[in-house]
């Protein structure tokens, strides 16, 4: 049985009437960029952030980018930021002209490891962006409580975790700028590419809704320099859709990663297999449902593939960390090593955990992997 690693078409099925008589209507007024249906989302999306504003953008890495630029953060600025997540979290920090100055991970959440962030932390440091990642929060208290320490900005990068709370509180309201990507793999996933801000601060998501049209204020008079990083009407009020829907669809994730703990019991993976844990305070939402191979990356190689022969998808997220990448070379330091990061890269594997499997297809999962692990 074929089992891929996410349907979408599955969970389109379920939205479809809908979304068609939306999209007739946006084809139908011809607004397209911006207006009544950006506005709608932007309310309802700060409301399930338990944030005050929502600011809709043009993807998840144009969110972390105006973040940066509205913070002011470019040339002669460290931000510090996890050594494994996707690319975009270092990227932007180089894009404004900032280092992206990397800190190793806790294997046990994925998340930037809170006891190596302050030996990182110099003069030039503005700012710590963590990454919420696989869809579950970093470890915020001790975050915000360096951040204080050092007079640094938070910068969340929650572009894998829309949904998933700390202490009760959601990602996105848990510092001053809470970034999100609605990428068509996301828990909340656009028609294309789509993402947004969140904030509690009037004044900087004022600055925001400026930096998304060229820092223009009225039209055609421009206070900065910011971008176009305009959402489109249309995929505002697919998400706008989708929203209503969201909560649900993290529950069948939450279900099915904890029907995997059973299932991986039962088939005796033992010490073999690390499964996800979700951490004390937080509420995961495992858009990605990692396992980790202690045996290292021939063991983890070997499922994969095995696991593709048998049409099961699965995904390395990521087969290098952000400090190995071709582009950051020149940004390392002799004495920087980050053994968790390298773990990862080398150890996990993303299986299949979207809301709409069934039981059958999670059996089939488990066997596969255990006849791959041997
Ligand atoms: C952790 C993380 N940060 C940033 C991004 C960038 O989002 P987008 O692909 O919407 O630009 C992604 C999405 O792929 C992500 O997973």
């Amino acid at each position: 049985m074929a089992v891929p690693l996410l349907d979408l078409k599955a969970q389109y099925r379920t939205i479809k009437d809908e979304v068609l008589r939306v999209t007739e209507e946006i084809y139908e007024s011809q607004i397209f960029i911006l207006g009544k249906r950006v506005e709608e989302f932007e309310r309802d999306f700060a409301a399930y952030c338990h944030s005050k504003h929502a600011i809709g953008v043009s993807s998840g890495t144009d969110a972390l980018l105006i973040a940066l630029m509205v913070a002011d953060i470019g040339r002669d600025h460290d931000v510090i930021v996890p050594a494994y997540s996707f690319f975009a979290t270092a990227g932007v920090v180089d894009r404004v002209g900032a280092t992206p100055v990397f800190v190793d991970i806790d294997l046990a959440d994925y998340c930037i490891d809170v006891r190596k962030i302050e030996q990182k932390i110099t003069s030039r440091t503005r700012a710590i962006m963590p990454v919420h990642l696989y869809g579950q929060a970093a470890a915020m208290d001790e975050i915000n409580r360096i951040a204080k320490k050092h007079n640094l900005l938070v910068i969340e990068d929650a572009a894998q975790a829309v949904g998933a709370e700390y202490d009760g509180k959601r990602t996105g309201s848990l510092s001053p700028f809470g970034c999100f990507s609605f990428f068509p793999s996301k828990n909340l996933g656009a028609f294309g590419d789509a993402g947004a801000v969140t904030t509690n601060d009037d004044a900087l998501a004022s600055k925001l809704v400026d930096y998304r049209v060229h820092g223009m204020r009225p039209k055609y008079y421009h206070h900065y320099v910011g971008g176009n990083f305009r959402i489109d009407a249309l995929q505002a009020a697919i998400l706008h859709i989708k929203l209503k829907h969201l909560d649900q669809w993290a529950e069948g994730r939450r279900r099915n990663a904890a029907a995997y703990i059973d299932m991986f019991a039962e088939a005796k993976a033992g010490e073999r297999i690390v499964l996800p844990t979700e951490m004390p305070k937080r509420h995961h939402v495992y858009n990605q449902y990692v396992i980790r191979f202690p045996e290292g990356r021939e063991t983890r190689d070997r499922v994969m593939n095995h696991l593709k022969s048998a049409g099961v998808g699965c995904e390395v997220y990521y087969p290098l960390t952000l400090p190995q990448q071709a582009c950051f070379k020149d940004n390392l330091s002799a004495s920087d090593s980050f053994p968790s990061s390298d773990a990862a890269s080398e150890q996990t594997l993303a299986i299949p955990v979207y809301p709409e499997m069934t039981r059958d297809q999670m059996a089939e999962v488990v066997r596969e992997i255990m006849r791959g692990l041997g």
